[in-house]
């Protein structure tokens, strides 16, 4: 899904607006800031973090995915540049879509994924769910742009898979060394970061963050 959405005096609500000049990424997450800056290499956006610009992390109050990146991106705005932001994670269908908005808190504090993918593991184990069928999960992915004015362009993606046991790969971060996108034998985990955007020409967009992005590219940036 692509919306445009205007909270600044904006001749129409569905009017894109160009991102021009420099672009902050609203994260603090390596893993992250890594992979949209890879994104946006071909459109030659001078892109800084939040982190370098010392700009405070705000809290993750938002009860969606698509709130949390239009709250990451707001708070970036102040710099005086347009600011992006990504609000992702996880959606486990045998858990009612957990761990979805609290994807990195199951790695808590230290961050420890290994042992965030084994809590997953556990908890398909501990509801019988050993067949591929019984682990179905999807990344799903919202990214924001807001500029200092108010006006805000919001884009979303997914991927949808099944979770394998034991983790596979040592690539990406986070959950991709469990995740096997529909239609491939590896999992993100094994897959370069070329492979897991599957950006054209040779791909139509395979990552969640990809799929959302494309739609940011066609609606606000030009390639280089
Ligand atoms: P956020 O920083 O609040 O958006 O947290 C997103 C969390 O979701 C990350 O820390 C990861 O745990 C997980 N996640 C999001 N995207 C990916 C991905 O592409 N691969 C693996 N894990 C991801």
């Amino acid at each position: 899904m692509s919306r445009s959405h205007s909270t600044g005096a904006q001749p129409h609500e569905s009017a894109h607006r160009a991102i021009t000049g420099g672009l902050v990424v609203a994260t603090h997450n390596p893993g992250k800031f890594r992979e949209l800056l890879e994104l946006l290499r071909p459109y030659g956006v001078e892109a800084v973090s939040a982190g370098e610009l010392g700009l405070a992390e705000p809290e993750e109050t938002g009860a969606s995915f698509r709130s949390n990146a239009r709250l990451k991106a707001i708070a970036a705005t102040p710099s005086g540049m347009p600011a992006l932001a990504d609000d992702s994670g996880l959606g486990i269908d045998a858990l009612g879509g957990e761990p979805g908005i609290h994807s990195a808190r199951w790695a808590g504090k230290e961050k420890d994924f290994a042992g965030a993918m084994q809590m997953v593991e556990n908890k398909l184990r501990a509801i019988g769910a050993t067949k591929p069928a019984q682990r179905r999960a999807h990344f799903a992915c919202a990214l924001c742009v807001a500029w200092p004015d108010g006006h805000v362009e919001e884009f979303e993606g997914r991927v949808d898979g099944t979770l394998v046991w034991p983790s596979r790969g040592d690539k990406g971060f986070g959950y991709d060394p469990i995740f096997l996108p529909d239609g491939y034998a590896r999992t993100f985990g094994e897959m370069s970061s070329t492979e897991k955007h599957g950006l054209p020409p040779e791909g139509t967009g395979l990552s969640h963050r990809a799929r959302a992005f494309l739609k940011l590219a066609e609606a606000c940036l030009e390639k280089r």
